[in-house]
Formats: structure tokens, sequence, C-alpha cells
């Protein structure tokens, strides 16, 4: 990898982990996720990188896809199973990795721990050609030796430059017919997912998450008001996801503008993902970059690593 690309890498791997960190820290009974939301992208950007995506704050059964609204007044509670997931990137190169908090409490502590040795393990093992099967059947394992389930149809994925969601998947299960292995240079996103439930999610209500629809051209669009909305979000956001938050400063009347753009199919409106038994879910996420030894992880907080 070039290595300007490669420190932009690291840059934004850093300043993620650093904001990751210090939100974490920030998760306590009675705090609202708004505040820590707008901490959490607010330390991104004074480092001096930009937002991957919105910062998900997902809580027990919920495993993933949830960001508030300014208007949002839920709070943390005591017991709550945290996932705090984080992204940044500096000109395009992102860095996406998350956490697990149980607030004062250490009664799911080995749910906790179990997606974390799979995501050391799983990191461990990341080489070029290494067989991805391989990778989540350990992952599968060392979550039922902990008994719990890992979630099958959440995997993690490799990234490209301003892409959140490149072309390999990497399962938490040894699962057949997968496409390709890493490669020298690849960008990846690792993030074991485990639970008490099922080990499979569902789509639920919507997240507050979107993503403008790649394959549409803006000429295809009669109506000029929608045109320009649709411009406007393309300029901001290009192929990264955003949310309802990021949009209240440039659109007028937000909620029924996307709305209207998702029911056209202009922008896709990520749901929520929930555990189909309404189990707890644990996950943790780093970022590598595959060398020709192993890989290097881009989002080591100062303790880690
Ligand atoms: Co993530």
């Amino acid at each position: 990898m070039d290595p300007i690309i490669s420190e932009k890498y690291h840059t934004a791997g850093t300043i993620a982990a650093y904001a990751r960190d210090e939100g974490a820290k920030r998760i306590k009974p009675d705090v609202s996720l708004l505040e820590v939301v707008s901490f959490v992208e607010s330390c991104i950007t004074e480092k001096g990188a930009s937002l991957a995506f919105p910062v998900n704050i997902a809580i027990n059964d919920l495993a993933a896809h949830f960001t508030p609204k300014d208007t949002d007044d839920q709070v943390f509670q005591s017991g709550d199973v945290v996932k705090l997931d984080v992204g940044a990137h500096i000109d395009g190169y992102i860095a996406d990795t998350a956490v697990t908090i149980e607030i004062e409490s250490n009664r799911y502590e080995s749910l906790l721990k179990a997606s974390e040795e799979a995501l050391e393990k799983a990191i461990l093992l990341m080489k070029p050609g290494v067989s991805l099967s391989t990778i989540g059947g350990t992952v599968q394992d060392i979550i039922q030796r902990y008994g719990f389930k890992p979630i099958e149809n959440l995997t993690g994925h490799s990234l490209n430059r301003y892409t959140l969601h490149a072309g390999l998947s990497i399962p938490s299960v040894a699962s057949m017919g997968l496409r390709g292995r890493p490669k020298v240079g690849d960008v990846i996103a690792v993030e074991p997912f485990a639970t008490t439930g099922s080990g499979r999610v569902i789509s639920g209500n919507g997240s507050n998450i979107y993503l403008i629809n790649s394959g549409l051209h803006l000429r295809h669009i009669r109506d000029q008001r929608t045109k320009q909305y649709l411009s406007r979000l393309k300029k901001l956001f290009q192929t990264l996801p955003f949310s309802y938050r990021w949009c209240l400063p440039h659109l007028t009347n937000a909620d029924s503008v996307l709305q209207r753009m998702s029911h056209l199919g202009l922008i896709h409106h990520y749901p929520q993902l929930l555990e189909q038994n309404h189990g707890l879910v644990s996950q943790k996420e780093h970022t590598i970059i595959i060398t020709n030894e192993g890989c290097e992880v881009t989002t080591y907080g100062t303790n880690e690593g």
C-alpha cells in the first residue's frame, strides 16, 4: 500500500479509537444517547477527521444500526449492554470500530468477553489468502465455547476509499460458498457479534441512518424540488451513510423530504437490526490492513494491541 494512504488509514484509526474510548467513558445511567453521539462526532471532527457514518448506539437486543434523532430523549440505564460503533475517515480512507459496555454491572461479562476474544483470534489469523470460512469457524467456536451464539447474518466487511461495504464479507460462522480471500493491501472491518439469543437479526424500525442510492441519475428525476434536495445530499454526503440529524441544517421539513425520497427509492433508510429472539448482543470491531506477514490494526486504543 502507498505509504501516504497507509498513513491516512492509520490516522483515521487513531482518531476513531480515541473517540470510541472517550465516548465509552461517557456511557452512564441517565446520560442521553444524544449527548454521547454528539460528543463522539465532535471528537472526530475536532481531531481533524471526517465522519465515515453516523455514530451508532445499539442497546441490549438491538444489534446494530441506530442513531438518535435530535429530539430523542432516551437515556442509558444501569444494566444496559451498549454497543458504540464509530467511523472516521481521512480523505475517504475509513476506520470502523466498535466496543460493548455493560453499565454498572458484570452480569454479561462473558458475553462481552466472547466477542472480544473472537475478534482477537480472527485478527491473529488474518493474512493474504486465508480462508474466510476458517476465520468464521474460529469465531463461531470461540463464541460457542462461552455458551453463546454468533450472529450468522451480520458480517465484517472490506472497506474501500469512500466505500463502507466493499467486496469481501467476513462471517462469524464457518460458511460455504464465500467469495474471495484477503490480499495484501485490503482494508477490512472485522466485527464478531455474540448473543444469548438465536443468532440471527431481523429488521425493525428505521435507524435514522440513510444512504444515497448509487445507481441513480439526477436526470431521471422529474420533480425539480426533489432533484434539488437530492443533489444537495449528494454534495454533502457522497457515497457514505448519513443521519437525519446531519440533514437538519440543510433541509427544511427533513422528516417528510427524507421519507419521500426513501419511498421513491432515491435513498435507502437502514432498518434497525434486532436479535430475532430478543437475546442480548455484544460486538467488538477493529479495522485492519492486510500485510505480507499478516495484518496491522489501525483502531487499537492506547491500552490495546
Ligand atoms: Co462498525
